[in-house]
């Protein structure tokens, strides 16, 4: 008792001593936020709670000068800050102190399977932004990856819902462990570029719940994001700035999020949907998000005036105000007003080998066999003193630049020719193809021209005469950030390797067999030489330390453990998307809306696949390394488990070859009879491991009763039904070594 009496009376003193010093409550470090929200809302009028709901400037919204809480500032990207804007305008403000590491693509983080590199790239993400003075990064982005053509999936974490939910979890943590809120976008059903802002989804609420939207539940339910970005496309014909069902049911209602929901900019259309179905941050109104707008239309944004004449009319009380004024300031309260947000930094060396590490690790090798014309040996890696030709545009092509709002003003970028020259002796190149040549976005340069007039037999001819000599060929090529490629805005126009590079590809083989072709893309692509090509390598869009970590890995310094986390299609038509017709859409009558229905369903990516009995180039979850792996075996702690139980597996993993490397033990659930459809199996667990030659480890990979779960439309619940299971264990979805079976009571 004597414990409790002495605690009430700290308090009281506490808060005696904090009122007799005159400070408000809501300037209270010692008092709870909800108190200081709650102090700080009855001293705002309805203009100060009007201005703090929407934009001020194109990345900012108005704190209340009066109570001394501050504008609140958000910035793109999820791959690094972007470089500061003019107050109105998408044109960079040709800053000089605004230059930033751009991390690897998220696709890149995605790949690499390793939940605690998302925590310390979220961490180095969130230490420039508090460098730079940014309380919300625009950041990550989570849709499934639903077709290769997507402009933007590079932005994003793969086509698989639990990886994605996964890795973008410790990342949401590591940047709010800075102050800095992360803001989880594009929710939802943002899964392709055309016709962004028409296209109605129709989907099932299996494939809602099992699919789209289990990476943004486990942000803000395990990742407690502080913010959410509503998407532009619409679903249930509403648009998702201000979606009743996405925002105010499933969002705040079920998953209890109490953040804030930003729109996306240009995505608010209507004053009374925003107010009542759950929009509170309204930026970028008529904008498209990457270039034309109303300037200065700030006054009369949707949840500006003409939400301020609706309250003086009578029409709407305060009562949603004050609920979204609520969420921004507890946003405040988390970001600007949090005493005890560390300290940030901006281009350090620790940030640099982050991205470096991210990008060694997101390197995939999709193949590397055996060459008569090299001694019966794989091309990969390459010995040091090999005469190397290196060919291709990408080479030499920033990817900082361009891409939509990713875009970045990079410290630097190690291009890949720079970093192969930098770790080979005898490096020549020649750029074989001339693919886009513009290298600058909102006025962000880059230094080297890739001007080049020559014809594209010429470019050819030269690549062909060196190639003839050179121990080994290097083609760096695949997509790039233009329009139409990988970029914002747009979706790829076909699925084909552009700019003539297979004629290239084929012309080198001709004189030389030992060709490596390292593909930069966000994206699948077509590959009709897959099979003459002995070696090929997936590089992502790496950023500032992409040249190293290509050469870290082609050398053999690194020995590469990304595995894909997305199916490569050997054609267009073997995904779900494709092959069902539903993309992108058939237009409305008259309207300036396009349904797209997702018949997939259920079956996106290697579920697809598995449905079909289709074969992929190369299988999600697929990645070789310079050593080999081998599960030893595989046993579970139990063969029946009960609803409330989980079921652990014993999987001994062992590195079978010559050099210290990494692999991921990936294990697939199978429900082997269920009263709905379900795929064949669904990624539910997975562990990278770290071994030395020879050496094994155990691992432990636990499902529970959500594991076993499909959404049960008839009941709108998750359903786990009693009965047979497999869990299927290996290397990549098409690589399973072990099957165990359990029950499930
Ligand atoms: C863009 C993008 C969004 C970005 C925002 C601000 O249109 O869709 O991802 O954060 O607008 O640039």
């Amino acid at each position: 008792m004597k414990i409790y009496s002495l605690f009430i009376i700290m308090t009281l003193t506490l808060g005696l001593r904090a009122q007799a010093q005159g400070k408000p409550v809501y300037l209270d470090e010692s008092r709870p936020i909800e108190e200081r929200i709650d102090d700080a809302l009855r001293r705002m009028t309805l203009d100060e709670k009007l201005a703090v709901v929407h934009a001020q400037s194109k990345f900012s919204s108005a704190g209340v000068k009066r109570l001394g809480l501050p504008d609140v500032w958000t910035d793109d990207g999820p791959h690094g800050v972007r470089p500061d804007v003019l107050w109105d305008e998408w044109e960079q403000a040709g800053q000089t102190n605004d230059s930033c590491v751009a991390f690897p693509a998220l696709t890149c983080l995605a790949t690499s399977w390793n939940p605690q590199l998302a925590r310390a790239y979220g961490e180095s993400l969130g230490e420039e932004a508090l460098y730079r003075n940014k309380n919300v990064m625009l950041a990550p982005g989570v849709n499934i990856n639903r077709t290769p053509l997507n402009g933007r999936n590079f932005e994003y974490m793969g086509e698989d819902p639990w990886l994605a939910s996964r890795i973008v979890v410790p990342y949401v943590q590591g940047l709010q462990s800075k102050g800095v809120a992360a803001c989880v976008k594009h929710y939802a059903l943002n899964n392709d570029e055309e016709y962004r802002h028409q296209v109605n989804v129709i989907v099932s609420d299996r494939a809602l719940r099992e699919i789209y939207l289990p990476a943004f539940e486990a942000a803000v339910r395990e990742g407690g994001t502080w913010a959410i970005m509503g998407a532009y496309n619409l679903y249930n014909d509403q648009h998702n700035c201000h979606n009743e069902i996405l925002l105010n049911r499933i969002l705040k209602q079920e998953w209890g999020f109490d953040g804030v929901v930003v729109s996306d900019w240009g995505g608010t259309h209507n004053t009374m949907e925003a107010v009542l179905n759950g929009l509170d941050m309204e930026f970028g109104s008529w904008t498209n998000g990457l270039t034309w707008g109303a300037s200065n239309a700030y006054d009369s944004y949707y949840l500006a005036l003409p939400y301020r004449q609706l309250i003086t009319e009578g029409k709407l009380t305060t009562k949603e105000l004050d609920e979204k004024v609520r969420r921004v300031l507890r946003l405040m309260f988390r970001t600007t007003m949090n005493r005890q947000r560390p300290y940030g930094a901006l281009c350090s060396e620790a940030h640099y080998e982050v991205a470096r590490k991210v990008a060694q690790e997101g390197i995939v090798l999709l193949k590397n066999d055996k060459l008569k014309a090299n001694g019966n040996l794989p091309l990969l890696p390459i010995a040091s003193d090999s005469r190397i030709l290196v060919v291709g545009e990408n080479a030499i092509k920033m990817m900082t630049v361009g891409g939509g709002s990713s875009s970045l003003k990079a410290q630097h970028e190690v291009l890949p020719l720079d970093g192969l020259c930098g770790r080979f002796a005898h490096v020549d190149y020649a750029r074989g193809y001339v693919g886009d040549t513009v290298q600058s976005y909102n006025g962000v340069t880059v230094g080297r021209s890739l001007y080049d007039l020559r014809t594209p037999e010429a470019l050819r001819a030269e690549a062909v005469e060196k190639a003839r000599q050179a121990d080994v060929v290097v083609v760096v090529g695949g997509l790039n950030k233009a329009d139409y490629q990988d970029c914002e805005g747009h979706d790829r126009r076909d699925y084909a390797m552009p700019y003539g590079q297979n004629e290239l590809v084929r012309a080198i083989l001709a004189v030389n067999p030992r060709v490596v072709f390292v593909n930069i893309s966000g994206n699948a692509i077509q590959l009709p030489w897959v099979n003459e090509v002995p070696a090929i390598v997936q590089a992502w869009f790496l950023g500032s330390e992409s040249g190293h970590a290509i050469a870290d890995v082609l050398s053999g310094d690194v020995n590469p453990s990304g595995k894909l986390p997305c199916s490569w299609y050997a054609r267009l038509e073997d995904c779900g998307a494709h092959a069902t017709g539903s993309y992108p859409g058939t237009w409305r009558e008259g309207k300036q809306i396009i349904d797209e229905e997702y018949k997939d369903d259920i079956f996106v990516g290697y579920r697809w696949l598995d449905r079909q009995r289709l074969k992929p180039l190369f299988a999600f979850g697929h990645g070789l390394s310079y050593t080999s792996f081998a599960v030893t075996q595989a046993v579970a702690d139990k063969s029946e488990m009960t609803s409330a139980e989980t079921i652990a597996f014993t999987v001994s993993v062992k590195n079978t070859g010559e050099k210290a490397g990494a692999t991921t033990v990936q294990l697939y659930v199978s429900d082997r009879k269920s009263s709905l459809p379900r795929p064949v199996k669904e990624l539910k667990a997975f562990r990278k491991v770290f071994l030395q030659p020879g050496e094994q480890k155990d691992v432990v990979l636990t499902l529970d009763q959500r594991s076993l779960s499909f959404y049960d439309d008839r009941t709108q619940q998750w359903t786990a039904e009693a009965g047979d299971f497999e869990a299927l264990i290996g290397f990549a979805a098409d690589d399973i070594v072990k099957k165990v079976k359990f029950r499930l009571k």
